[in-house]
C-alpha cells in the first residue's frame, strides 16, 4: 500500500493533473444534461428562438452526448475520409495531451547535487555533544611530554638532558647523575626529528606527538622513589584512565571528541574534528589520517572446555562452582598435534611480524606442556634422555576432567559461563588440578590442617611448572625484558582467549538452564598495533552545526603509487633494554632522521615498537597507550579493578556476550573481539589534538609550524535541484511533435488551401442549426411570403449566408419548437413559429454583397 507521506511532488502533480482531466470530462457531460432540463421547464416542446438553436446545437454537439446516444454528429465512420481524419486525429491529439499532463510531472524529483568544484575552504572545529565530549576534560595548555626511563631505578634515557654514569654490577645497578634532578623534558631537537615527516604531508596528518590522555592528572609521584628528584620537584603531567562511554556495540565508524572510532574492524583514527562552513544539503571531502589499529591473529587449540550448569542444588554444592562436570575435550588439540617442535627465528619483523605463527607456536606449547601435564605423552624435559611424544595417550573428543571425583571443580575462578575471558597465563586453566595436602613440612616441622586432602587430578610426571608455561608468553611476544628497545621488539601481547560458552547441542539459546551442556572454544592470540594512514571521507550533513552532523563515509587504507611516495617511518634507536622504557617512534624525514640514531622504514605501516608500558608514568601516550589498551584487553574476564574498570567479558551485558558468542565461533572472528576491545578502552584512553581548524591560541603552535601554509582539502557542496526522470517526458514529447506538425499543416491549409477565416465562417454558418430553421422555413411557401420577394428563388436558402449581425435581427429571432419527435409542425406540415415581431424583420440583401 502506498501512503500519502511516501508521495512525492512529482506523483501528486500528477494526480491533481488526472483529476483535473476528470472533472474536465465530467462537467461538459453533465452541463448538456441540465441544458436540456431548463429548456423545457413544463412542456414536452422547448420553444426558443432560431439563434438560441444554433447556440444550443453547437452546445450539444460539442460535448459527448452525440458519442453516448449515437446521434448524426458522431457518426464519424459514414462521414467523408477528411472528417474521419480530423476527428480522429483530434481524438488522439486530446487523449496525448490528457496523458502528457498526468504523466510528466511524475518525472519531477528533487536531486542534491554537487554545486560547483570543490574548492578549499576554512575549517572551523565543531563541538561534540555526545558523553564523550562532555566527559573530555579541556586540553591544558602548557602540557610538557615527560619520558622516565628505568626499571627500578630511574636511567637516562636515550637522547634526553640527563648525563649519568650507569654500572651494572653483580650487586645490582648504580646511578650516578651529573645534576640534582631527572630531567624528564623531551629535547626540543628530539621532538623536531620524530614530527618531520608529517610536514611534507596532508595538513590533516596527526604525529607521535598529536596524541594526548584524554584525562591526566599532574604528579609528583615517584613511585620508585630512590633516583634524583624528578623535574625538581614540579609536577608532571601523566595520563590516567576513566572511562567515559563504551561504543563497543556501535557497528560503525565513529567520529568522537579527538578521534574517528573504527567500531567495525578496529582502530583510531586521530582528529581535532572541524569542519567547513554549514551548508543545508551537506558537503564532502577527503583527508588522510594517522590511524593506529590492532591487529589480532586467533589460533585455535583444537581443544574446547566442555561444562554443564547444576541441575539440582546437590550438584551446585557438589561443583562449589556456577558449573559442573568442567573437562576439557580432545577436539584434535592432542591426538592431531604436530609432532615437530615450531621453531621460529624473528626475522624483519616490520616486513612480516609473522602473527600466525607466533600464536600458533603458543597454541602448540600450551597443548604440549597440558599433554605432558596429564601425561598424555611423554617430553623431553632436558634432564631425562627420554625423546618427546613416545606415546599419546588419547583419542578424538575423548574427556579430560576438571573436577575432582567428589565433583568439586577445579579451576574455581578462572571460568564463569556468562562470560568471554582472556587470560595472558598459559597455564590458567589447569590451577587447583594438584591438588592440596592437609599435611604441611616447614624445616622438622610437620603441621597437620583439619580438612580433606585432595590429590591431584594429573601425575605431572615431567614437572611442568608455572617457568614452563610463563615461557609460552615470552616465545610467542618475541620479546623479553633484556631485549633492545629498537624497531625489532614490537608492542604484542599473548594469550588464551576462552571463546563466549554455546550450547553442545549447536542452538544459538543464550539462556542458561539448569542441566544444560555448553562448549567454550579456547584460541591462543597474539595482538599488536601498527600506525598507518586512511584516506578518509567526510560527510557534514545535518540540522545541528556540531559533531552530530559528521560522518564518516568512507575509511580505507592510503594507497600510494610507488614505494617513493609511502611515508618514511623512524624508530629510536639505542641500546637501552626494554626493562628501562620503548622507544620514540614517527614519521620522519630523510634529512632529519640523519641527526639521531634511529630506525627507519618506509612501508604503509609500522608496527609499533615498544613493550608493556604503564600508565600514570610518563607522558608519552603515542608510545604507551596501545600497549597499555593491549594490556587491559588481555584482562577481559577478570575481576574489574581500578585499573581497568569495565567489564567487557559479556558478564554484564546480554547483549555484549551475544555478540561475542556469535564471533567466537572461530578463531579469524575471535580476533576482531579483541580488536574492538582494544578499540573501546583506547578511544577512552587517548585523544587527537591536530586539527585542520586555527588553534584557539597562538602559543599552542609548534615551532616552525607555518600557518600560513595550511593545507586543507577542497570541499565539495552540494545543493538542492529540481531534477526530471526523461522516461515520463516521453508523452510530452510527442504532443509537443504532434502539435507542430499541426501548426506546420495549419500554416500550409491557411496559405496554400484557402483555408481563411471567412471560409470558416461560411462552413459554420452553413453549419449551423438556426440558419438551417429559418433557411428551411424561408424556402417554405407557406409562410414569409413577404421575405420571398426580397431574395430570387435560386437564393431562398441564402439567408443563411446573410452576416451573422443581421440575421440575428431577422430571421435568427424567429421562435422554432422542438418536441419529442422532433421539430413541431402544423396542420399544413410547416414547423410552428411564432412570427413574433416577425413584421420586422427585414433580411438585407446588402449585406450580402
Ligand atoms: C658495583 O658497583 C658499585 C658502585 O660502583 C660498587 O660500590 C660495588 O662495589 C660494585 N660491586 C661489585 C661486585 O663490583
Ligand atoms: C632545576 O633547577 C635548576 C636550578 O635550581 C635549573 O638549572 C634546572 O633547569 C631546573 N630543572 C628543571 C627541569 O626545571
Ligand atoms: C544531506 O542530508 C539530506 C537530508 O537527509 C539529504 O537529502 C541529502 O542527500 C544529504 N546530502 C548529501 C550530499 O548526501
Ligand atoms: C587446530 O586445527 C586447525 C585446523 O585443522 C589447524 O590449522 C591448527 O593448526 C590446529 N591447532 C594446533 C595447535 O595444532
Ligand atoms: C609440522 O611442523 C613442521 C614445522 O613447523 C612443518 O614443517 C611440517 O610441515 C608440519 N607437519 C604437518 C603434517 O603439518
Ligand atoms: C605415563 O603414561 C605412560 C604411558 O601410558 C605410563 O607408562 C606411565 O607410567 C605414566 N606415568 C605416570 C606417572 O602415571
Ligand atoms: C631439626 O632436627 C635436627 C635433628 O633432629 C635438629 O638438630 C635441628 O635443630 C632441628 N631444626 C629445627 C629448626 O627444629
Ligand atoms: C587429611 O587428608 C586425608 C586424606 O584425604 C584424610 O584421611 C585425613 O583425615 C585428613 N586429616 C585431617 C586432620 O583432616
Ligand atoms: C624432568 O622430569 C623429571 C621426571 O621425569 C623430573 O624429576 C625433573 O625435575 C624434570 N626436570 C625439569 C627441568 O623439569
Ligand atoms: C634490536 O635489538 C636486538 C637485540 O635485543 C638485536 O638483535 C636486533 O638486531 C636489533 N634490531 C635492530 C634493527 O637494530
Ligand atoms: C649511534 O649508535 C652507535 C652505536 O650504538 C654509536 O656508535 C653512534 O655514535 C651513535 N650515533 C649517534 C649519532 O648518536
Ligand atoms: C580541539 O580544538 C578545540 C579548539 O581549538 C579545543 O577547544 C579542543 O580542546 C580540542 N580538542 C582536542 C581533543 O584536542
Amino acid at each position: 500500500m502506498i501512503k500519502l507521506q511516501d508521495l512525492t511532488v512529482g506523483q501528486v502533480s500528477g494526480i491533481i493533473a488526472a483529476a483535473v482531466f476528470v472533472v474536465q470530462i465530467l462537467v461538459p457531460i453533465a452541463l448538456p444534461v441540465i441544458l436540456l432540463g431548463l429548456l423545457r421547464p413544463r412542456s414536452a416542446a422547448a420553444t426558443q428562438t432560431a439563434v438560441s438553436w444554433s447556440v444550443i446545437g453547437r452546445f450539444l454537439h460539442s460535448s459527448l452526448w452525440p458519442l453516448f446516444v449515437h446521434a448524426d454528429s458522431a457518426a464519424t465512420f459514414s462521414a467523408c475520409k477528411t472528417a474521419i481524419f480530423a476527428v480522429f486525429f483530434k481524438g488522439f491529439i486530446l487523449a496525448l495531451i490528457a496523458i502528457a499532463a498526468i504523466v510528466t510531472p511524475l518525472g519531477l524529483y528533487d536531486g542534491i547535487i554537487a554545486d560547483g568544484n570543490p574548492a578549499a575552504t576554512v575549517f572551523n572545529y565543531i563541538k561534540d555533544t555526545s558523553p564523550m565530549g562532555y566527559g573530555t576534560p579541556p586540553r591544558i595548555l602548557d602540557t610538557t611530554w615527560s619520558r622516565l626511563c628505568g626499571d627500578f631505578l630511574l636511567v637516562p634515557c636515550p637522547n634526553d638532558y640527563n648525563n649519568a654514569t650507569v654500572i651494572n654490577n653483580n650487586t645490582g645497578i648504580y646511578t650516578d647523575y651529573e645534576a640534582d634532578w631527572y630531567d624528564s623534558r623531551i629535547p626540543p631537537n628530539v621532538v623536531d626529528v620524530f614530527q618531520s615527516g608529517i610536514a611534507d604531508l596532508e595538513q590533516s596528518m596527526s604525529s607521535f606527538f598529536d596524541i594526548q590522555y584524554r584525562t591526566y592528572m599532574r604528579t609528583l609521584i615517584d613511585d620508585k622513589g630512590n633516583g634524583p628528584v624528578i623535574d625538581n620537584a614540579t609536577a608532571r603531567t601523566v595520563g590516567t584512565y576513566q572511562p567515559l562511554s563504551s561504543m563497543l556495540l556501535n557497528d560503525d565508524v565513529i567520529p568522537i571528541e579527538g578521534l574517528i572510532v573504527d567500531m567495525k574492524n578496529g582502530g583510531l583514527g586521530f582528529r581535532n574534528h572541524s569542519a567547513p562552513t554549514w551548508r543545508k544539503y551537506g558537503s564532502t571531502w577527503v583527508e588522510d589520517i594517522t590511524f593506529i589499529v590492532p591487529e589480532t591473529v586467533c589460533v585455535d587449540t583444537n581443544l574446547t572446555l566442555d561444562f554443564m550448569i547444576p541441575r539440582t542444588q546437590t550438584e551446585y554444592l557438589t561443583a562449589d562452582s556456577e558449573i559442573f562436570r568442567l573437562e576439557i575435550t580432545d577436539r584434535g588439540g592432542f591426538v592431531n598435534l604436530n609432532t615437530t617442535y615450531p621453531a621460529y627465528q624473528l626475522g624483519d619483523v616490520q616486513g612480516n611480524p609473522n602473527l600466525w605463527y607466533r600464536a600458533y607456536r603458543a597454541a602448540w606449547l600450551r597443548n604440549a606442556y597440558t599433554m605432558a601435564y596429564m601425561n598424555v605423552t611423554s617430553l623431553n624435559n632436558g634432564t631425562t634422555g627420554d625423546r618427546s611424544f613416545t606415546y599419546l595417550d588419547s583419542e578424538l573428543n575423548k574427556t579430560f576432567p576438571l573436577y575432582f571425583p567428589s565433583g568439586e571443580v577445579a579451576p574455581r575462578y578462572s571460568i564463569q559461563p556468562q562470560s568471554l575471558s582472556v587470560v595472558t597465563r598459559f597455564g590458567d586453566y589447569l590451577d587447583g588440578t594438584e591438588g592440596v595436602s592437609n599435611v604441611s613440612t616447614i624445616g622438622n616441622e610437620t603441621t597437620t590442617f583439619d580438612f580433606e586432602s585432595t590429590l591431584p587430578l594429573y601425575p605431572n610426571p615431567f614437572d611442568i611448572s608455572f617457568t614452563d608455561w610463563d615461557s609460552i608468553d615470552t616465545l610467542c611476544r618475541g620479546q623479553g625484558p633484556s631485549d633492545l628497545a629498537n624497531i625489532t621488539h614490537i608492542i604484542a601481547k599473548c594469550g588464551v582467549l576462552n571463546g563466549a560458552p554455546r550450547r553442545n547441542d549447536g542452538s544459538a539459546s543464550i539462556l542458561f538452564d539448569p542441566g544444560s551442556s555448553w562448549t567454550m572454544p579456547m584460541y591462543t592470540c597474539i595482538s599488536t598495533a601498527k600506525a598507518t594512514i586512511r584516506t578518509v571521507k567526510f560527510q557534514f550533513n545535518g540540522t545541528a552545526n556540531d559533531l552530530s552532523s559528521l560522518k564518516v563515509i568512507s575509511s580505507v587504507e592510503k594507497t600510494y603509487p610507488d614505494d617513493e611516495s609511502k611515508p618514511l617511518w623512524g624508530v629510536e634507536k639505542s641500546d637501552m633494554e626494554l626493562r628501562n622504557g620503548g622507544p620514540l617512534w614517527g614519521i620522519v624525514s630523510e634529512e632529519k632522521a640523519k641527526t639521531l640514531n634511529i630506525s627507519t622504514v618506509r612501508s604503509e605501516s609500522l608496527y609499533l615498537p615498544g613493550r608493556d608500558a604503564t600508565i600514570k608514568w610518563q607522558n608519552l601516550p603515542a608510545a604507551d597507550f596501545a600497549s597499555i589498551a593491549l594490556q587491559m584487553a588481555y584482562d577481559t574476564g577478570s575481576v574489574p579493578t581500578t585499573q581497568n574498570p569495565v567489564d567487557y567479558s559479556g558478564k554484564s551485558n546480554l547483549a555484549m556476550f551475544k555478540k561475542w558468542q556469535e564471533l567466537s565461533r572461530d578463531p579469524s572472528t575471535s580476533a576482531q573481539i579483541l580488536n574492538l576491545i582494544w578499540t573501546d578502552i583506547a578511544a577512552n584512553l587517548v585523544v587527537g589534538t591536530k586539527g585542520l581548524h586555527e588553534p584557539e591560541n597562538a602559543k599552542r603552535k609548534r615551532d616552525g609550524e607555518d600557518t600560513s601554509a595550511r593545507r586543507t582539502p577542497s570541499v565539495t557542496s552540494y545543493t538542492r535541484r529540481v531534477k526530471y526522470h526523461y522516461a515520463y517526458g516521453i508523452p510530452a514529447f510527442f504532443a509537443l511533435a504532434l502539435a507542430f506538425a499541426t501548426l506546420l499543416s495549419t500554416i500550409y491549409f491557411m496559405i496554400f488551401s484557402g483555408a481563411k477565416p471567412s471560409t470558416m465562417r461560411t462552413f459554420l454558418q452553413h453549419t449551423s442549426a438556426g440558419r438551417f430553421l429559418t433557411a428551411q422555413s424561408s424556402g417554405s411557401a407557406l409562410s414569409h411570403t413577404t421575405h420571398s420577394s426580397y431574395a430570387p428563388p435560386s437564393q431562398q436558402d441564402g439567408y443563411s449566408n446573410a452576416p451573422t449581425k443581421i440575421w440575428l435581427s431577422g430571421a435568427g429571432k424567429h421562435e422554432f419548437a422542438l418536441g419529442p419527435e422532433g421539430w413541431m409542425k402544423n396542420a399544413q406540415g410547416a414547423e410552428v413559429h411564432t412570427a413574433k415581431g416577425g413584421a420586422n424583420v427585414s433580411y438585407a440583401p446588402v449585406a450580402r454583397s
